[in-house]
């Protein structure tokens, strides 16, 4: 491609996106597409010779977009939505062209340098201690993973060169995310030694029962070696009660890690910010700017009080990386187990510095504002209930009926293709989800929802 055809082609592909972001809600959220669908209108094979650019871009509008479920759409209420901001699509299309792998400080100065300063911004925006040391990931997943193997890596510093002892423990909430688990699985301590601890009326983490079962394991001869917190859980946005979860983690020598994958960005808004209460006291924290940031998916920040046990348990430097020693220069490579690094805080700077705290805290606080006033709507409302408090901007609610009515109901709110909403179960029951979270939703979106779920 020569580079007058790459300027025509982009300009193409930007005057397709400003118009995409103009008006998502052209398209149905949820594509009424089957499994299956795409591959029997596609070759069976790649193509020997290359096509003209022309006929990629016209497949990608005819076969390709008629397959998307629309994460941008503004009634888009399901999961947690996530927001392809502009500025962040901008960085996207910046860092794609300069191709930077900054798994050392020489193979990307700039890059390794933009991820201290954005991740110390995030730090001072979260309110955590100007020790925490920040590193970017793709998902919260992959953060919590190394979290986790930091805190195996404190309790069993022989499991590097011997494998895991067995009797490892690690504690969470039986709301907190499956990640937690599958990281317990992939650093060997196996799902046996993972405890779902109960929670109260509010899907919170407590305490005493955190407590009980730790002195049981102990009384086993098991050796408790972490615990996993949440603010702003999956299914319900519940916040554990992380001061309490940290003084017993202090009492009992365990690693805290906390997952405010979510839920930290309610703790950027002044009158949500006692939802990182205890948080300043973890071993590690997530974060996900991809989340409810505007940041464009993927970008998660794991934070650690501790570089130095995260570095003890993944530095292996091979020769043809070695460089010279300089304690200025960061080698992200030395924390992490993936080698290669997307330049992924050039998105991080763009989306900070272009909505600013404010910007970001008044869309935020506008999101949690609607949900609470839908959730008081769907109280009063005869035929509905709603099934869990709102401290941010998810709503679990469901019709007065059976499972079954309400698995019905959110099929046919769903196949309209003008919303989309998830589900949950919630003490054994049925629950629907609706959570804003995309920076295009207004209050008449959600207004829109409510009313359409009334009609079908
Ligand atoms: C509380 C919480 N933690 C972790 C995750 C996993 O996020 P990711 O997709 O970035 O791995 C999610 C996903 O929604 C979540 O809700």
């Amino acid at each position: 491609m020569t580079p007058d055809e790459f300027r025509r082609y982009g300009h193409e592909v930007v005057d397709w996106l400003a118009d995409y972001f103009a008006h998502p809600e052209q398209h149905a959220v949820l594509p009424k597409v089957e499994p299956g669908f795409l591959a029997p209108q596609l070759p069976p094979s790649a193509p020997e010779q290359g096509e003209p650019m022309e006929a990629i871009l016209a497949d990608f509008t005819r076969l390709i977009v008629p397959g998307l479920t629309h994460w941008n759409h503004p009634r888009f209420f399901a999961y947690f939505s996530v927001t392809g901001s502009p500025p962040g699509v901008l960085a996207e299309m910046l860092a794609a062209g300069l191709n930077i792998n900054h798994m050392v400080w020489k193979s990307g100065p700039s890059a390794t340098e933009l991820e201290q300063v954005t991740t110390g911004w995030l730090r001072q925006w979260l309110g955590l201690p100007e020790e925490f040391f920040g590193m970017i990931h793709d998902t919260a997943s992959n953060s919590t993973l190394h979290g986790l193997a930091a805190a195996r890596e404190q309790a069993d510093p022989a499991a590097r060169t011997h494998g895991v002892a067995r009797g490892l423990v690690l504690y969470t909430s039986e709301q907190a995310h499956s990640s937690v688990e599958k990281s317990a699985i992939a650093i060997g301590l196996g799902q046996r030694h993972v405890r779902k601890i109960a929670v109260d009326e509010c899907f919170r983490l407590r305490p005493d029962a955190l407590e009980e079962t730790i002195r049981a394991d102990l009384a086993q001869g098991l050796r408790p070696c972490c615990v996993v917190a949440t603010v702003g859980a999956t299914s319900t946005t519940s916040v554990d009660p992380v001061p309490a979860v940290a003084d017993i983690a202090q009492r009992y020598g365990l690693w805290l890690h906390v997952d405010a994958a979510y839920g930290g960005a309610a703790g950027l808004v002044p009158e949500y910010a006692h939802y990182l209460a205890g948080c300043a006291r973890a071993d590690s924290l997530v974060m996900n700017p991809h989340k409810w940031m505007g940041t464009p998916v993927d970008l998660s920040v794991l934070f650690t009080r501790r570089p130095d046990v995260l570095r003890r348990a993944f530095a292996l430097v091979p020769e043809y990386l070695r460089t010279a020693e300089d304690a200025r220069a960061l080698n992200y490579m030395d924390y992490s187990l993936p080698l290669g690094r997307r330049f992924r805080a050039l998105k991080l700077w763009f989306v900070m510095r272009s909505y600013g705290r404010e910007g970001i805290v008044a869309k935020v606080r506008a999101h949690i504002a609607w949900a609470q006033n839908l959730a008081r709507r769907i109280a009063a409302h005869p035929d509905y209930e709603v099934c869990a408090p709102t401290p941010m901007s998810l709503v679990c609610f469901r019709r007065k009926g059976t499972d079954e009515d309400n698995r019905a109901l959110l099929d046919r709110i769903n196949a309209t293709g003008e919303a989309f909403l998830s589900h949950t179960v919630l003490n054994g029951r049925f629950v629907l989800r609706l959570a804003i979270g995309n920076y295009a939703t207004t209050e008449a979106d959600v207004e829109r929802c409510w009313e359409l779920i009334q009609r079908v």
